[in-house]
């Protein structure tokens, strides 16, 4: 894992836009593997910046979303399709047809999770990787305890991360129990994979990744097994950490 430390959410989200841009820009095809959530936000932001300033394009390139909340239908604005027309998709040139993410409300979900890793494989694999973090450590949705082996799959969300996504509802009870995630697996098939963390409420999550041990009790270290992973810090996530 190498880190690169920046000063704040701003920059942590114009050196993943670049990262991202420049592997864009040197690939005639690419995969990406995008993710929801606070932290992406303003990188997609700045590649919108970019698309609209004709410095970039996204025309042959096909994403994969990390996951979706089970029973919530794409138009449902708390979805992460939603979240992810609002906050890229409908803004670029990147042709509909070429967007993944799992259908949470598909009839029979243990079969869209197969079909979901499927679909990854059969189109070349995922090239780069945006993740966040969450404070428990998942990645995805990939919650304590998830198999290092897991492909795509169903999980009922922990109480910490249904507390923290409460946020984005009306009332905590509108928070879905359930979400269908890419697995540890998946995620560690990517080519490169880029970790972003900003706030000090991702500091001791942080903390532990760069200095604890490789367990499925922290999902985030099982990066630690993948050869080309970048952290994008900022000083904020990085207030607990100790750095040698
Ligand atoms: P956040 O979530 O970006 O909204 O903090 C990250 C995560 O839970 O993976």
């Amino acid at each position: 894992m190498r880190l690169i430390k920046v000063k704040n959410y701003e920059d942590m989200s114009q050196k993943v836009a670049e990262m991202m841009m420049e592997k864009i820009r040197e690939s005639n095809k690419i995969n990406l593997g995008l993710a929801t959530g606070g932290t992406p936000k303003g990188t997609y932001k700045k590649l919108v910046e970019a698309y609209e300033k004709k410095t970039i394009s996204f025309q042959h390139v096909t994403t994969f979303n990390l996951d979706e909340y089970v029973g919530l239908a794409p138009n449902d604005p708390n979805s992460y399709h939603y979240y992810m027309n609002e906050s890229l998709f409908d803004h670029v040139d990147i042709q509909t047809s070429n967007t993944y993410i799992p259908n949470g409300i598909a009839e029979d979900l243990k079969e869209e999770c197969v079909q979901y890793d499927h679909l990854i494989k059969i189109s070349g694999g995922i090239d780069l990787q945006i993740l966040g973090i969450g404070q428990n450590g998942h990645i995805g949705f990939n919650e304590p305890g998830t198999s290092f082996e897991s492909g795509t799959h169903i999980v009922k969300l922990d109480e910490s991360t249904i507390n923290a996504n409460a946020r984005y509802f009306n009332r905590l009870h509108d928070v879905p129990t359930h979400a269908v995630t890419m697995g540890i697996q998946s995620i560690l098939q990517s080519k490169e994979i880029i970790l972003m963390v900003s706030g000090e409420e991702k500091s001791n999550a942080l903390q532990r990744l760069l200095n604890g041990e490789v367990t499925e009790d922290f999902p985030a270290s099982a990066l630690k097994n993948h050869p080309n992973v970048y952290i994008i810090a900022d000083e904020k996530a990085l207030s607990s950490v100790f750095v040698s």
